[in-house]
C-alpha cells in the first residue's frame, strides 16, 4: 500500500501559554522549556467529527478519488462525545460513504497501529483504497486546574488515504501493560443493580516514567523498522515523530546521530494531539512541499497502555 492524499483541520481557538498562565500556576518560560509548546489549538465550539469529515474530505481531495472509491475506513480516537456509535460510522455517513468502518484507541500510537491493520487488509487482497482518520480532542480529557497535564495538549484531526503500492517498507507495533502511569476513567450510568464503586477521574500521567518509556520505545521501534528493511538511520530523509515534547523528539534524535533538519516539528504551535499528531505532521510537511519522490519516511507514535509503534515507508 501507499498514502496517496493527507488532510487535516485544527480547532480556531488558539490558546498561548501566556493565555494558561493567567489561571494555572505556570509560565510560558516553564512550559516552553520543559515541553516545547508556545501555543495550542483546542476546541471551543466545533464538533470533532465535524474536523474529522472534513480532514477526511480534504485528504480524499489530495489522493483525486472519490468516497465511493472507498473500501474501508479506520478512525482513530480515545474520546470523543459519543459512546456509540463509533466515530467512523458517523466520518463514513458524513462524507458519503458506504464501505465497512472500524474505529480503534490505541491512545498516541493510533495512526502507526491504523497503517498496520490497513496493510493486513492488503496483504490479504480485500482492499484498493482505505482512509484512515485520527480524530481527538484530548483538551478535554485532564483537569484544567492540573498544570502537570492540561497544558500538555492540543486538539485536531488528520486523515491519510491509502491506495495499492509497495511504499511500506517495515511496521512494528508494540504493547505493554502499564496502566497507573497514563489512563483517565468515566462513571457509567447507574442501575437499580450496581453496587461498586466508579468515579470520574480525569487524566492522570506519571510523566517522568512516560518519558522514559517513550524515548526507548521509540528508540526501539524505530530501529526495528530499519532493521527489517536493511537501512541504516543515515538512510532515512524525514523522522516524524509524535508531537509529546520536544525533549522527547531530541533524545530520540541524539540516540539516532541524525541532524535536526530531518526531524519537522509543530508542537511549538499544536501542543501534543494525540494519534492525530502524526498525520497532521504528514499533511503540513507536504503542503509544505518537504517530501521529494522516493524520500524514506520513519514515523513513531507511543502513547498510554503502554502502546508504540513505527513504519518505514517510501514517499
Ligand atoms: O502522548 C504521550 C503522553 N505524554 C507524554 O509523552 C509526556 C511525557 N512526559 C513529559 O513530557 C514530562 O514528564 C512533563 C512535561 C509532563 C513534565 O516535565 P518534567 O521535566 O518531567 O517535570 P516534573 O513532572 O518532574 O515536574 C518538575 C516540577 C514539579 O515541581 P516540584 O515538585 O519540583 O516543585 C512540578 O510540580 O515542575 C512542576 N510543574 C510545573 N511547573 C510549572 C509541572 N507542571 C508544571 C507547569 N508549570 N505546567
Amino acid at each position: 500500500m501507499k498514502i496517496i492524499g493527507t488532510g487535516s483541520v485544527l480547532p480556531k481557538k488558539i490558546v498561548t501559554n501566556e493565555m494558561l498562565s493567567q489561571f494555572l500556576d505556570t509560565s510560558d518560560e516553564w512550559i516552553t522549556t520543559r515541553t516545547g509548546v508556545k501555543s495550542r489549538h483546542v476546541i471551543s465550539d466545533e464538533k470533532l467529527e465535524d474536523m474529522a469529515i472534513d480532514a477526511a474530505q480534504k485528504a480524499l481531495a489530495d489522493a483525486g478519488i472519490s468516497e465511493a472509491d472507498l473500501d474501508y475506513i479506520i478512525c482513530s480516537n480515545v474520546v470523543n462525545e459519543y459512546i456509540t456509535p463509533q466515530l467512523s460510522c458517523i466520518i463514513q455517513g458524513g462524507i458519503g460513504a458506504s464501505c465497512p468502518c472500524i474505529d480503534i484507541n490505541c491512545a498516541c500510537a493510533g495512526f502507526i497501529f491504523a497503517l498496520d491493520l490497513a496493510e493486513s487488509h492488503y496483504k490479504a487482497g480485500k482492499v484498493k483504497n482505505v482512509l484512515i482518520v485520527c480524530a481527538e480532542e484530548p483538551s478535554r480529557m485532564p483537569d484544567w486546574a492540573d498544570r502537570r497535564t492540561c497544558v500538555l495538549f492540543g486538539d485536531g484531526a488528520g486523515a491519510a488515504v491509502l491506495g495499492p503500492g509497495d511504499n511500506i517498507k517495515s511496521i512494528k507495533l508494540s504493547s505493554s501493560s502499564a496502566t497507573d502511569r497514563l489512563w483517565q476513567m468515566r462513571r457509567l450510568q447507574p442501575t437499580p443493580f450496581v453496587t461498586k464503586e466508579e468515579e470520574d477521574v480525569p487524566l492522570q500521567m506519571k510523566g517522568q516514567e512516560v518519558f522514559k518509556f517513550a524515548v526507548k520505545a521509540a528508540e526501539k521501534d524505530v530501529r526495528r523498522t530499519l532493521e527489517e528493511a536493511d537501512c541504516t538511520p543515515d538512510d532515512v530523509d524525514h523522522y516524524l515523530l509524535h508531537q509529546a515534547n520536544i525533549r522527547i523528539i531530541d533524545s530520540i534524535r541524539h540516540s539516532m546521530e541524525q541532524p535536526k533538519e530531518k526531524f519537522p516539528t509543530n508542537i511549538e504551535d499544536h501542543g501534543n494531539s494525540s494519534s492525530s499528531s502524526c498525520p497532521i505532521l504528514l499533511d503540513e510537511c507536504r503542503k509544505a512541499g518537504r517530501f521529494q519522490s522516493g524520500d524514506l519516511i520513519s514515523m513513531s507514535a507511543f502513547g498510554a497502555g503502554f502502546v508504540s509503534g513505527a513504519v518505514l515507508f517510501e514517499w
